[in-house]
């Protein structure tokens, strides 16, 4: 049709998070270094076909855990999975939780963020170029409900919603802070990488969904005492299975074509740039 734009077939994109360094079942895989201006991603990038679709994957904390939250380079881990082609981002993390009914091995579908880090590049924009992107629901819902999908049919509990409060770490939260991101803020999960990769998977004009795998209680549960390493490396193993599960899911319930994204996840940066075409 005369005017219409040829729309790009579904890849898939995934950043696995503490636990998940690699998925299983894709055909002609092979782990690919991929440049960008940005910098090196966090490792080289597995790419292959699952379910007859492209896919991509990429740890977030490198094979072998290597970035911390605040050094992940996370402008670069967007833009390479966009030079790859990725139209569809599913971002997978370990968290805690800040709800009793939220429990260690359930998955959180997140649809809202707090943004607490403060030590990380966060815009592909900046002097020259600049453009304020919409945030106001930072996930897609289409993605996000194929998440919820996938996962609820390999067996995981899940709930629909959540908000993740993002920390800078290394440490993990004092007594006083876990209780005020749960009580007087709202806030459901906690973990210390969704963002800024959320503000800049929307800059890219990328479908973005986040999976919380929870891990532990954080410190404010009576009944579970403060959170460390060992709580969360005892679930983190189920959870990855349950992730690579997730992920097997994801390509029959995305199919190849694909719509314009009824939410506008592909067309963010239609009304956000306001340097001039001059510039
Ligand atoms: N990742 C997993 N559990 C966490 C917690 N309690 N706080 C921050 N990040 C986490």
């Amino acid at each position: 049709q005369p005017g219409e734009t040829a729309m790009a077939d579904t890849m898939i994109g995934i950043i696995g998070g503490s636990g998940l360094y690699q998925v299983d079942g894709l055909e002609n895989a092979r782990w690919q270094a991929v440049e960008t201006p940005w910098g090196a991603p966090s490792d080289e990038i597995l790419t292959g076909q699952l379910g007859g679709l492209p896919i991509a994957f990429l740890p977030r904390h490198g094979r072998g855990h290597v970035h911390s939250p605040s050094s992940v380079p996370y402008r670069a881990n967007i833009d390479a999975l966009k030079r790859l082609g990725v139209t569809d981002l599913v971002s997978i993390s370990a968290c805690g939780s800040f709800r009793e009914e939220m429990a260690p091995g359930h998955f959180v579908i997140v649809d809202q963020f707090i943004d607490r880090t403060f030590a990380r590049e966060k815009s592909f924009f900046g002097p020259g170029c600049v453009a304020h992107v919409s945030v106001a629901h930072p996930t897609c819902a289409r993605l996000s409900a194929a998440c919820a999908e996938a996962a609820r049919a390999a067996g995981v509990t899940v709930h629909d919603g959540g908000t993740y409060l993002a920390m800078e770490g290394p440490q993990f939260s004092t007594l006083a802070e876990s209780k005020m991101y749960r009580e007087a803020w709202g806030a459901d999960v906690i973990g210390m990488t969704g963002m800024p990769e959320a503000k800049l998977a929307r800059e890219a004009e990328l479908c973005y969904a986040s999976v919380a795998m929870i891990t532990d209680y954080d410190s404010w549960h009576p009944d579970h005492g403060e959170v460390d390493v060992t709580d969360i490396i005892r679930t983190l193993t189920g959870n990855a299975d349950k992730g690579r599960a997730l992920v097997r899911g994801l390509p029959a319930r995305l199919g190849a074509p694909r719509a314009p994204c009824d939410h506008g996840c592909d067309r963010a940066l239609e009304y956000a740039v306001l340097t001039g075409p001059e510039h």
